[in-house]
């Protein structure tokens, strides 16, 4: 067998490449919707092991970008190859839509994996790809925004490939079973005696069309909702303004968590400190704070829908979060003590911080660990695998006084 093209048939080179990304594409569809109706329903709070909705989403995304390199190789070389001919050259509007389809197939082979790899680069934690060249690429920004709407496109361009691959095996079959000519043998491996076929036209209406299909695609998409602008807002109950004698400024309060042995960062949009605090000449006493932090308000990587998930903070029962501390100065610094209150379960917190104050503004920082399971948090994961014990905190702000 030849491995080029030649004008009645496909080479060696071609069938192989065909054959190949035929049984990868085959395999990534059930792999995709399979990972992705099992990461809703841990979303939803089942019981499904997050260990193998991680592994699957890795085995996806590790053979998503293979596929994504393989195309590329068969895309250089079918560029460099004649295109066999047409069996039918009568037939130009099946003529048209076959075209049209393998430029769908080809964009696709492309467009589907980088969506896919650009959703994986923008967001933080759950599954990686298998590999030792990182997670990130140049000029994707990390951001839950740009995630979401990789995402969503990530699924319109899937949906747009499944058509097409549908119409394609379809147009196949039936040249196969009703015309009951060359065209399917012709793409099986072996020599085919075929009629000398008319050299197929390469005008660029073909092309145009498929580029119309994912205009049209992206266009049914985006107004379906998949292709989310902003992040998904958080649906938090905004937290009354506490009353106290120094009103917080600006602040972060965020945690880490290490997710399959590597820090995923995540912060809370919206909670308020009260805080009373006189400044003591000696170490002791120095006043009181009480935090109150909007569970859903959280935004932890790509995880921040499980971390809601009733395994976690469950955050449709337990929607707030409470520290009620006492501040001491110490011999060299300051640190509040006292119940820190998660999903109803408190446990004494010690966080140290540091106090700079310049007139009326103090600006405070400070950090301190937590063990997530002295909360019931992920009880499903009572080992350290893919989500570690220890959760650091760390809160910053800038307070002013209100009264003296
Ligand atoms: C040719 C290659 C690929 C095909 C055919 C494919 C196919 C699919 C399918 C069928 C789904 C399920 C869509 C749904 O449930 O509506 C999916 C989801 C997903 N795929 Fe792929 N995929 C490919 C490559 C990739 C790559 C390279 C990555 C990342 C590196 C990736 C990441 C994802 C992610 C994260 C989801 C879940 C999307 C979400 O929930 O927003 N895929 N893919
Ligand atoms: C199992 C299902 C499949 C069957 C039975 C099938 C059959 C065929 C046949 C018979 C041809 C030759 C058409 C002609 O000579 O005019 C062809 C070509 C082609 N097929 Fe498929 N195919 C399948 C799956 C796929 C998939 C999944 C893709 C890509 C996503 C794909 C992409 C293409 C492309 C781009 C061509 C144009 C020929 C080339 O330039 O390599 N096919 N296919």
């Amino acid at each position: 067998m030849n491995l080029s093209n030649t004008s009645s048939s496909y080479g060696a080179v071609a069938k192989s490449f065909h054959w190949l990304i035929a049984l990868l594409i085959l395999t990534m569809f059930p792999l995709g919707f399979v990972a992705d109706t099992m990461a809703q329903s841990l979303r939803a709070g089942a019981d499904t092991g997050v260990d193998t909705v991680v592994f699957l989403f890795s085995l996806h995304k590790t053979l998503g970008v293979a596929i994504f390199f393989v195309a590329l190789a068969r895309i250089l070389w079918a560029l460099s190859q004649t295109r066999p001919g047409l069996l039918h050259p009568d037939r130009k509007a099946e003529a048209f839509l076959a075209h049209a389809i393998h430029w769908v197939l080809y964009g696709s082979l492309v467009l589907v994996p980088l969506s896919g790899w650009i959703h994986n680069a923008a967001t933080t934690g759950f599954a990686p790809i298998w590999w030792p060249f990182g997670q990130g690429l140049p000029f994707v920004p990390t951001d839950e925004g740009v995630a979401a709407f990789f995402g969503g496109l990530h699924k319109v361009l899937v949906y747009v490939l499944g058509g097409a691959v549908g119409l394609h095996v379809a147009g196949a079959l039936k040249h196969h079973v009703i015309d009951r000519d060359a065209t399917l043998r012709r793409m099986l491996p072996g020599r085919v005696a075929a009629a000398a076929p008319v050299a197929a036209s390469h005008g660029p209406a073909p092309f145009a069309a498929a580029l119309v299909i994912w205009a049209v695609a992206i266009g049914i998409g985006a107004a379906a909702g998949y292709l989310p602008v902003r992040g998904t807002a958080a649906e938090a109950p905004k937290l009354e303004a506490a009353a106290m004698d120094w009103q917080v400024e600006t602040g972060t309060l965020g945690i880490t968590v290490t997710q399959l042995g590597k820090p995923v960062e995540g912060s809370f949009a919206d909670w308020t400190a009260a805080i009373t605090f006189e400044e003591p000449v000696a170490p002791g006493p120095a006043g009181e704070v009480k935090v109150t932090v909007s569970i859903p308000s959280l935004t932890l990587g790509s995880v921040t829908e499980q971390a809601m998930a009733a395994d976690f903070f469950d955050a449709e029962n337990h929607p707030t979060a409470e520290f009620a501390g006492k501040i001491e100065k110490t011999a060299d610094g300051y640190v509040a003590t006292g119940p820190l209150t998660i999903k109803g379960q408190s446990v004494p917190l010690t966080l140290p911080f540091t106090l700079a104050i310049d007139g009326d503004t103090a600006t405070m920082s400070g950090e301190a660990e937590v063990n997530r399971l002295d909360f019931g948090l992920g009880k499903s994961m009572p080992d350290e695998g893919s989500v570690g014990f220890t959760v650091a905190i760390k809160v910053a702000l800038t307070a002013s006084r209100t009264s003296h």
